[in-house]
């Protein structure tokens, strides 16, 4: 008998085209560039690098004894918690009994499209992984073009304007996510309501990524989708980013009473896919939730961190005439070179953003990851940076230090990568001849 070796596996043609995640790649990238001694700057990976709260770890090491399975939708303390936190935070009035807690909310947002129907609608840019997912499903996804000048939100009338191709009552998905990843930028009460109207009349549902929604510099109280539209949003956040807890993977989804058929559906989906979430990092997260003034604190001085040093970026980009919005939460900006369209085309022979990016790297040591990979046109010359490569623990410490009192010489002393990165980039644009 002949030995099969199975090098030529037939693998699920959804799958086969599958590339890695844009963002988990570039990472990779930089890791292994700095092992061989090389300098890169990464403006690419959009990781919080705080350390997770003792009291959070203090709780995971109490319970590394949990060892029985928990019910799929999740440990009903920690919905219950979830629930309470977001009522005080966000006046939200989530359901405990309507609530998932899954591996990271990136999964959960992927149950949920694999379960709904319907086209789906993904604003362009937007988080590399929605289209992926999409596909996965085996379905394509509609992506309206937002502009810089809106600061690359979707507006009702874009909206409308989509909606006008498909039938009315056929239901549909859009997915927006404030905080944005990757501009940095947050919808108001206005827009948001004004989005919610048009979902309401075209029969959307719209699954409301609130990963950073913990990461908010306007200081303004939101409402949010799931005011404006309870009977149409799905919510999901989780620890990964105000928590600086990605690798705890614990996220979790909140959808209305009204969608408990949704709710089953999943909560079967689970079942029969990863089950529940492991325990010790469920009870951990009911620390997280706890309100607990500590962490709150914490959480706040995390929160200002990234808002200075996001707006000293902004500020060095704006002194290179780089056109941007000013960040307004999360931990990205979205630069636009189109002022050097001309001279990277004359000195590069740079089209698009991913030459952009590549150029970026071998003549700058700047990682950053291109307009395109966030359904942006190949032509647009914009990326997204993010702002955290520097070590989160001891600029933390030095926050505390100051009493957050934080200058541009804080900047430079804690986080000198991102202050040198944006000197090699000065000099890059500078060299271009401008
Ligand atoms: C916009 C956005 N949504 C969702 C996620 C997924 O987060 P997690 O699965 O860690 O909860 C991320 C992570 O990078 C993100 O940037």
């Amino acid at each position: 008998m002949s030995k099969i070796l199975f090098e030529n596996v037939s693998i699920n043609p959804q799958i086969l085209n599958l590339k890695e995640s844009a963002t988990l790649k570039v990472n990779q990238q930089v890791k292994s560039q700095r092992a061989r001694g090389e300098k890169v700057y990464h403006f690419g990976f959009g990781q919080s690098p705080f350390p997770v709260h003792r009291k959070i770890v203090q709780t995971l090491q109490e319970n590394a004894n949990k060892k029985d399975y928990l019910p799929t939708l999740g440990l009903l303390e920690l919905r219950k918690q979830i629930a309470e936190y977001y009522r005080q935070n966000f006046n939200y009035n989530f359901n405990p009994e309507h609530m998932l807690i899954g591996p990271g909310s990136k999964e959960l947002i992927f149950q949920c499209l694999y379960a709904l129907e319907g086209p789906v609608i993904i604003p362009a840019p937007s988080w590399v992984s929605y289209g992926p997912q999409v596909n996965i499903r085996g379905k394509k996804f509609i992506s309206p073009m937002t502009s810089r000048e809106n600061n690359y939100k979707l507006t009702s009338k874009d909206l409308e304007f989509v909606c006008e191709t498909m039938p009315v009552d056929q239901q549909k998905i859009l997915i927006i996510n404030s905080p944005n990843n990757p501009t940095g930028q947050v919808y108001t009460d206005q827009e948001i309501e004004g989005l919610t109207r048009v979902c309401r009349d075209n029969n959307i549902i719209v699954i409301s990524d609130e990963i950073y929604g913990m990461i908010d510099f306007t200081n303004i109280k939101k409402k949010g989708f799931s005011f404006y539209y309870p009977e149409g949003t799905i919510v999901t956040a989780g620890l990964s980013k105000s928590h600086s807890a990605g690798g705890y993977r614990l996220g979790f989804l909140a959808a209305p009473k009204n969608m408990e058929k949704l709710v089953k559906a999943l909560s079967a989906l689970v079942s029969e896919t990863f089950s529940a979430v492991s325990a010790p990092i469920q009870y951990a997260a009911v620390t997280a939730y706890s309100m607990d003034p500590e962490i709150e604190e914490s959480l706040r001085i995390c929160n200002k961190i990234h808002e200075y040093i996001g707006h000293y970026i902004y500020y060095r980009l704006q002194k290179m005439q780089i056109e941007c919005p000013a960040p307004e939460g999360a931990f990205y900006i979205f630069p636009d070179f189109i002022n050097y369209k001309k001279e990277l085309h004359k000195k590069y022979d740079i089209q698009t953003s991913l030459q952009l990016a590549e150029v970026l790297l071998t003549e700058a040591q700047i990682a950053l990851l291109p307009g395109s990979d966030f359904y942006l046109p190949s032509s647009s010359l914009t990326a997204r940076m993010s702002t955290v490569d520097y070590e989160g623990d001891s600029l933390y410490q030095s926050a505390l230090d100051c009493r957050g009192e934080m200058s541009i010489d804080f900047v430079q002393k804690n986080a000198p990568r991102i202050v040198e990165g944006l000197n090699s980039l000065e000099s890059f644009l500078s060299g271009c001849g401008v």
